[in-house]
């Protein structure tokens, strides 16, 4: 590993060059961009119509995908030339396809983080640490959420507190783990094709007000969902909740009008960290499970400057406008976060791999569940 960090500055600049040049004299001049629903091609197209009547150098295509791991097929053959995706979409289209990254969103302006994981508890809690869970109860927005399970699990089997073994069942070794929890769906035959998901993955999570629809992986379910977790905790039914930064801060102030969040007090809170120290509810930048990054657009390696340049030019004219299209809104669409989030405040370019994107930490989580196939 050390080596590897070692040596990559020297080959990176020994490719910049090459890359530039290759960017300069290409003789491609078409992207074509791969869409996942009507609404997003349509904002494709609209988007394309507009580049064209403005003279921007190139053409965008929109080319239509089945799924993301079609686009990541159709990207890999040349089919398509970009498409954008979420973090656990991009390690997949780089761990198995051998595909990089051209640009990511910035939704602060400053960096290309989306949020990150933090992992909450009752400050009344004490004895906890995040490096001692055995026996504990715990509550979690999702079954395969990032927050709520990608993340917090990847935690548990990097420090070793859990190992799923040959078989790679990891809703029994979670089970098996924690006292009990609440993670909504991981009944869902969906989730658990043989039905022998541990029952106590359910034994945190309350139904609705009629004891309905317990552990459902919706709404209706009222422990489902970050909101969902922090309440499980809020209500004494869970030591820790698996949630994003910005989720107690979502639910006061009057801004959840339920009982439970009217009642909850930050003061109440702590953030447990990694290292086993507790910390403030605002210390989130230095105690947490996982820096999430933003989406990013997904191409092949030789395309990186190339499509960059495309996308520079397209964000110069409609990445801050206030009439006419606009790259970073979906109004009007019916459907949001199309082709870029919503949340976008501009496109930064990636000259590193998509590793580093992603991130040591978030990498390393996503690493614990190779076992499952990744690709
Ligand atoms: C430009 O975008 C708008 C939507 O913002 C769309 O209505 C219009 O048709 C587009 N123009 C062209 C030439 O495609
Ligand atoms: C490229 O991959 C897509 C998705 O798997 C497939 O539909 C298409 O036929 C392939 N095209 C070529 C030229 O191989
Ligand atoms: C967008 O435009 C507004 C007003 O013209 C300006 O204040 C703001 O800094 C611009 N943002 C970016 C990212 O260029
Ligand atoms: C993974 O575990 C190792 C050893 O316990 C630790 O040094 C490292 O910081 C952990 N990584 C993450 C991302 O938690």
């Amino acid at each position: 590993m050390e080596h590897l960090e070692r040596r990559l500055p020297v080959a990176f600049l020994l490719l910049l060059p090459l890359l530039s040049v290759s960017c300069v004299s290409n003789q491609k001049t078409t992207v074509s961009w791969c869409v996942l629903s009507d609404a997003e091609e349509q904002k494709c197209l609209d988007l394309a119509g507009n580049a064209t009547a403005r003279n921007i150098r190139g053409t965008l295509q929109c080319v239509r995908g089945l799924n993301t791991r079609d686009c990541m097929d159709k990207i890999k053959n040349g089919t398509a030339d970009a498409a954008s995706m979420f973090a656990d979409d991009i390690y997949a289209a780089g761990l198995c396809h051998g595909l990089e990254l051209a640009a990511g969103e910035s939704h602060n302006g400053v960096d290309g983080i989306s949020y990150y994981v933090v992992a909450m508890a009752r400050r009344s809690s004490s004895d906890l640490s995040l490096l001692e869970m055995h026996e504990r109860s715990s509550c979690h927005p999702g079954i395969r959420t990032t927050v709520g399970w990608t993340v917090p699990i990847g935690y548990l089997v990097n420090t070793s507190q859990i190992s799923v073994g040959e078989q790679c069942n990891f809703p029994k070794a979670v089970g098996h783990f924690f006292g009990y929890s609440c993670v909504p769906g991981v009944k869902d035959p969906q989730h658990d094709p043989r039905g022998n998901n541990p029952k106590n993955l359910c034994e945190a999570c309350i139904g609705d007000e009629n004891d309905r629809h317990i552990c459902a992986n919706n709404h209706r379910e009222r422990h489902f969902g970050e909101a969902g977790a922090l309440r499980c905790v809020a209500e004494n039914l869970g030591d820790v909740a698996f949630v994003k930064h910005t989720t107690v801060f979502d639910n006061l102030d009057g801004k959840n009008q339920e009982s439970w969040a009217l009642d909850l007090e930050l003061e109440d809170l702590k953030l447990l960290c990694p290292d086993g120290s507790e910390a403030g509810l605002d210390e989130h930048e230095r105690c947490h499970l996982a820096a999430v990054p933003t989406n990013a657009v997904v191409v092949r390696m030789e395309d990186k400057c190339r499509v960059w340049k495309y996308l520079e030019r397209l964000q110069n004219v409609f990445g801050n406008t206030t009439e006419g299209f606009s790259l970073f809104s979906s109004a009007g669409y019916g459907e949001s976060d199309l082709l870029f989030s919503d949340a976008t405040h501009h496109l930064q370019r990636v000259l590193s791999s998509y590793t580093s994107w992603l991130g040591p930490t978030y990498t390393t989580m996503l690493q614990a569940f190779e076992c499952e196939g990744f690709c």
